[in-house]
């Protein structure tokens, strides 16, 4: 049983449901991406890391297995460390271990999911220096609260794992990325990864595996709309396509309506005409290559500190530090 509230009303949150209604009822039809993470998208998406096709995961644990301890003597000990988007928090329990060594670290992870958020709780409980403190809200405002939180002495280290800065649109991602640095001081810093372009069927292959998770965690963002909002989305009319558009280095994730269909969402008051081939484009992953993260978080107010790539699964880690 969660024992996290999070603050957030699912689907019906009033902000969310605004977007979801302007993002389904036009063309091309979307979903934020806030969809997925109900506790099963949640439990689903914990599966994918561990498939054999999805490399990003055991890349960014080798690489805060090599570089935990680089990581560690780059920022300042008096450290208090916000994880934006944390999930089960599997990997991170290396960093903070690195980071705890040196004196008690408070850790404040960041997320929409409760079930994320408990499992994260149960995943560093006992780890010695390390005191957790669960944040349900979304990003910015959770970094906020955190921020409020902070001791006036410690400096912050924001968590964005997971390639996670991959999911936002190019606009949204530099306004995010200026949002974060608005939050922090001087001397405060980020550490971000993100997957870097490989072979377009490695990618493809990544987001499609063969024992089909990707796809059902895709489907359950509709599944989540008939549960939460009333929806009569027919989950066996929509498959799972996974692309990657090579121009925009992105992976496109789409639920492809199999037939002419019109689907109704009643707590949004919202009627859609689907026409057989017409998609709901669910996600974008966008890939990256070595060193866009400092060029990133340069335009955003950071300096790059260091970098490190995975070489088995292409990869970048990134320490930007607040100017
Ligand atoms: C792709 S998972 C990554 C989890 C983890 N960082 C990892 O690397 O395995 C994204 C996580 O961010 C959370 N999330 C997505 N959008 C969010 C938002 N707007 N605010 C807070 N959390 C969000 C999800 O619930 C999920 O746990």
């Amino acid at each position: 049983v969660s024992t996290i509230a999070a603050s957030h009303a699912g689907l019906r949150d009033p902000e969310l449901a605004q977007r979801l209604r302007g993002a389904l009822g036009t063309r091309p039809r979307r979903l934020p991406v806030e969809c997925f993470y109900d506790d099963l998208g949640s439990a689903l998406f914990e599966a994918i890391t561990y498939l054999p096709e999805y490399g990003l995961t055991r890349a960014e644990w080798r690489l805060l297995c090599r570089h935990s301890s680089d990581i560690a003597r780059l920022v300042p000990s008096a450290l208090e460390v916000v994880e934006l988007g944390s999930g089960s928090g599997r990997k991170t329990r290396l960093l903070l271990e690195a980071l705890a060594r040196r004196r008690p670290l408070p850790y404040r992870p960041v997320d929409i999911s409760a079930a994320a958020l408990e499992a994260c709780r149960r995943e560093m409980a006992g780890r010695t220096g390390v005191t957790v403190d669960p944040l349900p809200m979304p990003f910015l405002e959770g970094l906020s609260a955190a921020i409020e939180m902070r001791a006036p002495s410690s400096a912050v280290l924001v968590l964005f794992l997971g390639s996670n800065v991959g999911n936002l649109e190019p606009p949204e991602r530099d306004r995010f990325l200026s949002a974060i640095r608005r939050r922090l001081r001087r001397g405060d810093a980020l550490l971000i990864t993100a997957d870097l372009e490989k072979d377009a069927s490695t990618l493809e292959a990544a987001y499609d595996d063969d024992a089909g998770v990707t796809a059902a965690f895709n489907r359950n963002a509709l599944a989540r709309l008939n549960r939460e909002l009333g929806a009569d989305f027919d989950l066996a009319a929509f498959r799972h396509r996974a692309l990657y558009a090579a121009r925009e280095r992105r992976i496109e994730m789409h639920l492809v309506s199999e037939r002419d269909q019109t689907v109704r969402i009643p707590a949004l008051g919202l009627v859609i005409a689907l026409a057989a081939g017409e998609t709901i484009w669910t996600e974008s992953s966008y890939k990256f290559r070595r060193g866009d993260l400092a060029a990133l978080g340069r335009a955003a107010g950071f300096s790059g500190t260091a970098a490190w790539q995975d070489d088995e699964w292409p990869f970048e880690l990134a320490l930007l530090v607040a100017e």
